[in-house]
């Protein structure tokens, strides 16, 4: 990232809207604000927020405010005042209002990275269908009948090839990559998807940039990645539409937007680059980021690892050592490790919340939220609140173990919910246990060096989380 000019930028961004702010409040009104501090003059509370998230517990930045306003506390953050809610409920009722009350918000640098056609950015009765189309793609049936065997292929050749030192957060993302554009495009992994891929990282680099060409070389790159992405993907969807005509028809996302009979309904090529871009975004990161904490957070802790790798010994006992994982094994033989799926995304918190604006004013629990405004339901707040989960900031795989008593429809939002909810969960579930499956009964290891996790701009660790693998000897069978 550039970090001068778009400082000044900021600046310069965040005194317009404390102007506005200002005269917004002159105007005669009953309204009730949550109570807060929006900080200092034009910047607000951004260089805050960035300084906590930037190091290894940002929580203060939450628990203060909480500590001093209450749960629902008004701040100004990112150029806007923003009601920032770190309440179960009001978060919900954020989120399951998305489309009357509030709609969502993204940052200019994303929205037009992402293209207007993404299912992010759409809205109405378009990003309804376009909602349910996704999940379509990505649901428990599909993912059984499917998936399974391209994650289960796809993850064993990545695995394949580690030997020594091995940075972990870059495989598991090569390891994403592949398993998307599998799902989206029926292609395996080759030079083309290697390239694809490293132009990717560069649009994905551009999304915490400012939007201005002018200042900022990242968004320059980011935009010159995009249209070669665009370009690549362009490509591929008139072949896909060549074959079509000529009667072939493969059983993907991209043959359901080029259908038109289907719920794709006739897009044109640049619609359907757009929303291809987009699911490749929203897959990418996200769970490869999640794979590499679950085990840097499984190092961290050797009781939970040693249950998962029994865990994991048992179904090779049952399999044998090259036959492919099946969904039964997923649905039925790995409690644990859905428990350790569930600690590394509350924990983990990879998107710590979702930005929405209100549609109108708002009231929420005695407060008014004014039309216009941002309003960020921090998932985070939630689930590192001790009143909510016991010892809350330690990763305890065992409290998800049956009969815990946790409320994870209100407390657990790790896919958002609502109209939103993340279509690719499942997808996403499967894709970490299939990977801590091979991890666990293939390879010992250790952390090669020290490393830290960071929050700004996304959650990561620095140093992408080297580790040193040793080949385990395969467990033995069972002979029944
Ligand atoms: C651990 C991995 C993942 C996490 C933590 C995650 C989290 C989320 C969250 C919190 C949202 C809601 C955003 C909002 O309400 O504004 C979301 C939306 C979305 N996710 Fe995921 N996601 C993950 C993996 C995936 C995967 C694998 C896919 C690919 C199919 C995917 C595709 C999407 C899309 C397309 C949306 C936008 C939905 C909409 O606006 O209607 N995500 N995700």
């Amino acid at each position: 990232m550039d970090h001068s000019t778009p400082l000044s930028l900021l600046l310069f961004l965040s005194s317009l809207s404390f102007i506005l702010l200002i005269l917004l409040r002159r105007r005669p009104s009953r309204r009730h604000l949550p109570p807060g501090t929006l900080g200092l003059p034009f910047v607000g509370e951004t260089l805050h927020l960035i300084s906590a998230y930037k190091t290894e517990n940002p929580e203060p930045f939450i628990d203060g405010r909480v500590a001093q306003f209450g749960s629902i506390f008004t701040t100004h953050i990112f150029g806007e005042p923003t009601v920032f809610s770190a309440d179960p409920d009001a978060n919900r009722f954020v989120i399951q209002n998305e489309g009357r009350l509030f709609e969502s918000s993204y940052p200019g640098s994303i929205s037009n990275l992402l293209g207007r056609h993404s299912l992010l950015l759409m809205k109405g009765s378009l990003h309804k269908k376009m909602h349910s189309l996704t999940m379509s793609f990505a649901n428990s049936a599909i993912i059984r009948d499917h998936l399974m065997g391209d994650i289960d292929r796809l993850v064993r050749l990545n695995l394949e090839k580690w030997t020594g030192r091995v940075l972990l957060m870059e495989e598991a993302k090569k390891i994403t990559f592949e398993l998307t554009v599998k799902q989206l495009l029926s292609l395996d992994p080759c030079e083309w998807t290697e390239r694809l891929r490293k132009e990717y990282m560069l649009v994905i680099e551009g999304f915490f940039s400012l939007p201005f060409p002018l200042f900022s070389s990242t968004y320059r790159r980011a935009i010159k990645a995009r249209s070669k992405v665009a370009e690549a993907l362009g490509l591929v969807v008139r072949q896909r539409r060549g074959e079509r005509e000529s009667g072939e028809r493969k059983n993907d996302m991209l043959a359901a937007l080029l259908d038109e009979g289907g719920g794709g309904g006739g897009f044109s090529d640049e619609e359907i680059v757009d929303f291809l871009l987009a699911l490749l975004v929203a897959g990418y990161e996200t769970t490869s980021t999640t794979m590499t904490l679950a085990v840097k957070f499984l190092t961290e802790t050797p009781l939970a690892l040693a249950q998962l790798k029994e865990e994991h010994d048992e179904i090779r006992a049952k399999n044998g050592e090259s036959e492919a994982l099946e969904w039964d094994d997923y649905k039925s033989m790995m409690p644990f490790t859905q428990c350790v799926v569930n600690e590394t995304l509350r924990v983990a918190n990879i998107i710590s919340g979702v930005f929405r604006r209100a549609m109108t004013d708002v009231d929420i629990k005695g407060y008014t939220i004014p039309k216009g405004w941002k309003v960020f339901a921090s998932f985070r707040a939630v689930h590192m609140d001790r009143d909510h989960f016991k010892d809350a900031r330690s990763f305890s795989p065992w409290r998800w173990q049956a009969n815990s008593g946790i409320d994870s429809v209100n407390l657990f939002t790790p896919f958002g919910g609502g109209p939103r909810r993340c279509p690719g969960a499942e997808l996403a579930r499967a894709e970490l246990s299939v990977f801590l499956h091979h991890l666990a009964t293939q390879f010992s290891w250790v952390p090669a060096e020290e490393d830290k996790l960071v929050f700004f701009p996304t959650t990561r660790t620095q140093k992408r989380y080297p580790i040193i693998v040793q080949r385990r000897n395969p467990p033995k069978r069972c002979i029944e």
